[in-house]
């Protein structure tokens, strides 16, 4: 998961660093001097490649972006800063002496969040840099509770050597397998995350139980069981994981109503827990363990058949994901 730069202003969202990137040195300057006027610390770029560079050795916390340049224009800059996962959520102004629709449309297109016809008024100018900046600050604190929770995701898996790289490969499948079945971006991307955090609630978990070499006693399992309710608890704060939160409550359910926390059947158990739980079987069937060896792929795909036929995984996600291990082995 990535990290992205964080908010460099005030508590208040009253400051904070903006990248001016402008050819026309005069009409820089003007924006560039309002911005200081208001406290805000202001860096200057002549093109759009200097821009870019600039960005990475310094990341701002908002750009203002003339379209009119020499290659790459506005608009390019604009979309490779969006195409950019490190840089995707940096708020960028289109400044603009095009009135046309189209110009705007091309903008959106490239992710532009606003725009602003120049010659610039200054009280226009700090009203939109204000709201992007508290924007971006909130969006800075999401980023960095999620984080949190990933990085607890990560310590949890680290209790257990045995599993190492398994959460990275459930990301890896499921997000794959979403994109397969034809589930859209936010499920796919809830799949991706999903894999990752789906058992942060093993916090709670002690280690006597979640490591024990032996089987559970009913007390123990009762504990156990909880690590689906508590990682929902730990995340449901996070507006983001809207789309994750059934992942981790429900990716232990059944079909045939036998698992839990709530003994959810048929297609009551959400799509992206059943995603995930074909790919997790999938995983820990071929996972070697002091007490088994890794079973092979059409060992393991004959138990997942089987395990389809006692009613717990979905048949339709289980036969995709099995035709897309099985592309991929041919490939
Ligand atoms: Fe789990």
């Amino acid at each position: 998961m990535h990290l992205t730069p964080s908010y460099n202003g005030d508590a208040q969202g009253m400051s904070g660093k903006i990248l001016v990137v402008d050819d026309d040195m005069v009409s820089r300057a003007a924006v560039c001097q309002m911005l200081r006027e208001e406290g805000f610390v202001v860096t200057e770029a002549v093109d759009g490649t200097t821009a870019l560079e600039q960005f990475s050795k310094d990341p701002p916390d908002l750009v203002l972006l003339d379209v009119i340049m020499p290659e790459p224009n506005g608009f390019e800059v604009c979309q490779r800063l969006k195409d950019d996962p490190e840089t995707r959520l940096t708020p960028v102004v289109l400044l603009t002496g095009l009135e046309s629709t189209g110009d705007r449309v091309q903008g959106i297109e490239a992710g532009a969040d606003e725009f602003l016809s120049k010659p610039v008024e200054s009280v226009e100018l700090m009203a939109r840099v204000r709201s992007l900046l508290n924007l971006k600050r909130f969006t800075d604190d999401l980023e960095r509770a999620e984080n949190v929770i990933l990085a607890l995701a990560s310590a949890i898996e680290a209790r257990d050597p045995l599993t190492e790289g398994h959460c990275q490969r459930l990301s890896d499948y499921s997000s794959r397998l979403a994109e397969r079945i034809g589930l859209g971006p936010e499920d796919v991307d809830a799949c991706r995350i999903g894999g990752v955090v789906h058992d942060v609630g093993k916090i709670i978990i002690p280690d006597a139980v979640l490591m024990k070499p032996a089987k559970l006693t009913e007390d123990e399992w009762v504990i156990m069981k909880q690590h689906t309710t508590r990682g929902e608890e730990i995340c449901k704060g996070l507006k983001s994981f809207k789309n994750v939160l059934p992942i981790i409550r429900h990716h232990h359910e059944k079909r045939d109503g036998s698992g839990y926390p709530d003994g959810l059947s048929g297609d009551d158990v959400p799509m992206n827990a059943r995603v995930l739980q074909v790919v997790d079987v999938f995983d820990a069937l071929r996972a070697e363990r002091p007490y088994k060896k890794g079973f092979s792929v059409e060992k393991t795909f004959s138990i997942l058949r089987e395990e389809v036929e006692k009613g717990w995984w979905d048949p339709d996600i289980t036969e995709q994901f099995m035709a897309m291990i099985e592309e991929e082995t041919a490939a």
